[in-house]
């Protein structure tokens, strides 16, 4: 097992800013240039079926442009998969989305959703993207990832950053705990959402998991430090998190 952590770099709110004005700055692809500068291993965007951030224009320029590769956060639909088979970013996450949502709120249910997930994962598979399954940390979940032949999930921190004491230690363990669970059946363990200065060392000393992505506080934290050094400091606590 690496000891290096990666470090996914979510340029979408770099675009909710630009789009407040509609104009052309600040441009993501500026950011996720500077974030590769800063130690990023990869740049994570999610093109939503609203364009609420992130456009297809974007996603064009960024695979133009990048040296790093591009995970594509997308919606398990028809227009989604078009895109990504036109575009072959490296890796797609499949991430549940609800248009009346403010960010994405919870895991997928692979479990649940078995049938309607299989086609995608396949045809990404196929056209050698790397698939992986944005779900909470629940073995019922990992279960149906492996049923689905994801060769990737990512586990929902998001809980995790919302609690705090006792709580906060037992949704970590529950962590933990799916990401040795997936390691051991094969599959590549990555996590996100809700991932700042504080919180992150925890999560980033968990062995198993491989990738951290993490967005909005690396682009609120821009706003003091500028956004290289907010990069290099997250990539610092990562590092130093991994010993
Ligand atoms: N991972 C996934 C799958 C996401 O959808 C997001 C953004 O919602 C993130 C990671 C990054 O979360 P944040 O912006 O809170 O760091």
């Amino acid at each position: 097992m690496s000891r290096h952590l990666r470090l996914g770099v979510n340029i979408d709110h770099v675009a909710t800013i630009r789009n407040a004005r509609g104009g052309e700055h600040p441009d993501p692809v500026r950011a996720a240039l500077a974030a590769a500068d800063a130690g990023a291993d990869g740049i994570t965007a999610h093109l939503r079926e609203d364009r609420r951030h992130i456009t297809d224009d974007d996603i064009q320029r960024l695979m133009d442009r990048l040296t790093i590769p591009l995970n594509l956060e997308m919606a398990a639909t028809e227009e989604m998969l078009e895109i990504a088979l036109r575009h072959r970013p490296h890796a797609a996450c499949i991430v549940p989305e609800k248009r009346e949502e403010r960010t994405t709120e919870g895991g997928l249910d692979a479990a649940g959703q078995h049938n309607h997930l299989a086609p995608f994962v396949a045809r990404l598979s196929e056209a050698n993207i790397r698939v992986s399954l944005f779900i909470e940390p629940d073995p019922r979940q990992i279960d149906a990832a492996i049923r689905l032949k994801a060769p990737v999930v990512e586990f929902h921190t998001g809980r995790y950053a919302n609690l705090e004491g006792e709580a906060q230690t037992t949704e970590l363990r529950r962590i933990a705990d799916a990401a040795a669970l997936a390691a051991k059946n094969g599959i590549e363990a990555h996590a996100g959402h809700g991932l700042t200065f504080e919180n992150v060392v925890p999560v980033a000393a968990i062995p198993q998991l491989a990738e951290l992505n993490i967005g909005h506080f690396l682009v609120g934290e821009a706003i003091f430090t500028g956004f290289e050094s907010s990069v290099r400091r997250m990539r610092t606590l990562m590092d130093e998190a991994r010993g």
